[in-house]
């Protein structure tokens, strides 16, 4: 894979949170921008001031600094899953390029979203800010970093059951290593949304939390026969650096 930096754009995505392109600018000591590559590309530190986003490579920086300047943290974001250990995770100070995820109305005010147990597969569940998940919208993915600064970045993926449970109009949300096959999620404004071909909702925003704090997208309408041991929720990003009550 040669690359000349002279060669290069750097074609800035007009749109919050749609991943850099192959080719373009996606870190370096001043960058302000987006740091998530498309999938399979890696983000690839050319020197202090500009890395870009490179099909297929790796997602840690390759070419080890001349000067004795360390590198400091790895930008995570690369879709990329291996079977490294998550280790410790993110951690609580929210990583470049990722979100916090929570609820801002009773019963779930400012409980995030994280899973069960944290850092690893299982039911997606509204719970404590200290266990708060960082996640991002990639492609219609909703992923979740589960690697550690300066390991190879480890994602997980929301996957939501095409079987309906609860009162037939609920669809479980389980984090996977395998991408989700069944429907988009995306941002409406800060709130997360879920639309599939073919599935008709009132409200692409509707959420139920429900016994265990378990997330289930709400094909109802909100606040409408809402089932018992659930409460409706919408959910919403949040950005500050750390994850709060
Ligand atoms: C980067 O930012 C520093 C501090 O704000 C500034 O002094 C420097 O000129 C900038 N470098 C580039 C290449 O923009
Ligand atoms: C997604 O969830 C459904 C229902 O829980 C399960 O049958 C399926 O195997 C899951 N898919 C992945 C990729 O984990
Ligand atoms: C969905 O429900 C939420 C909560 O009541 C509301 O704020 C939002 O406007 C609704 N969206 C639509 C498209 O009706």
């Amino acid at each position: 894979m040669h690359c000349s930096t002279s060669a290069l754009l750097t074609l800035l995505a007009g749109t919050a949170y749609a991943a850099v392109g192959d080719w373009q600018q996606c870190g370096g000591k001043n960058w302000s921008g987006e740091t998530t590559c498309n999938a399979g590309a890696g983000c690839v530190k050319i020197n202090e001031y500009y890395s870009q986003c490179q099909p297929g490579a790796a997602p840690v920086p390759l070419p080890e600094p001349i000067s004795s300047a360390k590198p400091t943290t790895v930008s995570p974001g690369t879709p990329v899953v291996t079977t490294t250990p998550s280790g410790t995770g993110p951690g609580r100070t929210l990583q470049s390029g990722y979100l916090w995820i929570r609820g801002v109305a009773a019963p779930n005010f400012h409980k995030y979203m994280q899973t069960s147990p944290i850092l690893s597969t299982g039911p997606a569940v509204l719970g404590d800010y200290t266990k708060a998940g960082q996640f991002q919208v990639v492609s219609g993915q909703l992923v979740q970093l589960v690697s550690a600064p300066g390991e190879p970045v480890k994602l997980l993926y929301a996957n939501v059951s095409e079987e309906r449970s609860i009162n037939d109009m609920s669809l479980a949300v389980t984090f996977s290593e395998s991408k989700n096959t069944y429907g988009t999620f995306a941002w409406g404004g800060d709130d997360l949304q879920w639309s599939a071909a073919g599935v008709n909702r009132p409200n692409k925003s509707a959420w139920y939390v429900c016994t265990g704090q378990k997330m289930y997208i709400n094909l109802g309408n909100y606040l409408y026969q809402t089932p018992s041991g659930c409460a409706d929720q919408t959910i919403h990003y949040y950005n500050d650096k750390t994850a709060n009550n």
